[in-house]
């Protein structure tokens, strides 16, 4: 396994690979890499004769108060975890990635308005920024990305429609923990009790989409139940949003007549953490 730290040293291999005729896979990351990240590399290694993962906590995709200078990091660890699938490792420099006089934006609008973008102005479009550079620099035939984090997948994916980039985005399932718990970076904020207690969002997406499966028709039902289960945990602090909405336009839905996702962003302790469910109506109806 390579590992490159320039965008020259990236490009140059990236190119070379594509003169050998090799498919290259993608995998976007910042790192402290757990199995959720590791299902998407073994996916692109399956899909791919070559899979490149990039290691980088990109800066301008933090708020102010967020927490971008405590964000776990373990290059060691996050290596030797991946090296057995992949070809190429980019761990670029935030200096070389936004040198003095960086201006350039990527803005997706109407996507980012919704759910994760009201509480966290600016995250997407720091997100759909580093996406397009490190698709620019790495120049893969697939990318593939998390539906954990649902709303950036869409982000993405509008992004590479609507600029016309010729890469294909692979959403892939969320991997959890044995207690339902989605498999983040940000799980190392919890306590052990925090982290019990957070089993609770699975639990409570799952018992909206049974809400949904057996009839109900008002998201504003589907949501009071969801919240009033996520109440019940003793560590919960805050709940950023509980909605349900057009898997598409992200935009909530009053009445469901067709598919939906669930999405929650809830603060247990210090960690805000994200999670959803997608609901596909069932055929008869
Ligand atoms: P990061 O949070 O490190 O996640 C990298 C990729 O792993 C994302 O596509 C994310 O959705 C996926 N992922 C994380 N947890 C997962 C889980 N439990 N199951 C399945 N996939 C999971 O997302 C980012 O980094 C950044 O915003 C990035 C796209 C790299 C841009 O900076």
């Amino acid at each position: 396994m390579e590992i490159l730290r320039s965008i020259d040293e990236m490009k140059t291999y990236s190119k070379k690979l594509h003169v050998d005729g090799r498919k290259i896979g993608f995998v976007p990351t910042m790192g402290y890499l757990h199995e959720g990240h590791l299902s998407l590399v073994k996916r692109s290694h399956q899909e791919n004769d070559a899979t490149v993962v990039s290691i980088f906590v990109n800066p301008i995709q933090f708020g102010k108060g967020e927490d971008l200078a405590c964000y776990p990091r373990d290059e060691k660890r996050d290596l030797k975890m991946i090296e057995p699938f992949v070809s190429a490792v980019f761990v670029p420099d935030a200096s070389e990635m936004y040198p003095e006089g960086f201006v350039t934006f990527v803005e997706v609008g109407e996507l980012t308005n919704s759910l994760c973008g009201r509480f966290r102005p600016g995250h997407f479009r720091g997100v759909a920024t580093v996406v397009l550079k490190l698709l620019n620099i790495v120049n893969p035939d697939m990318a593939y990305f998390g539906k954990k984090d649902y709303q950036q997948f869409r982000v993405i994916e509008r992004m590479v429609r609507d600029l016309n980039l010729s890469v294909e985005i692979i959403p892939c399932e969320i991997i959890r923990e044995q207690s339902g718990l989605a498999m983040s970076s940000r799980n190392v904020y919890l306590s052990d009790k925090e982290n019990g207690d957070a089993a609770v969002i699975h639990k409570a997406l799952l018992d909206g989409k049974n809400d949904v499966l057996n009839g109900e028709k008002y998201s504003s039902k589907v949501t009071n139940h969801i919240e009033s289960l996520l109440r019940t945990a003793e560590s919960l602090k805050k709940i950023d949003y509980v909605s349900v909405v057009n898997p598409y336009t992200l935009q909530d839905v009053d009445t469901i007549e067709d598919n939906v996702v669930i999405l929650i962003a809830a603060y247990f302790g210090n960690a805000r953490l994200i999670d959803n469910i997608e609901v596909d109506k069932p055929a008869h109806e």
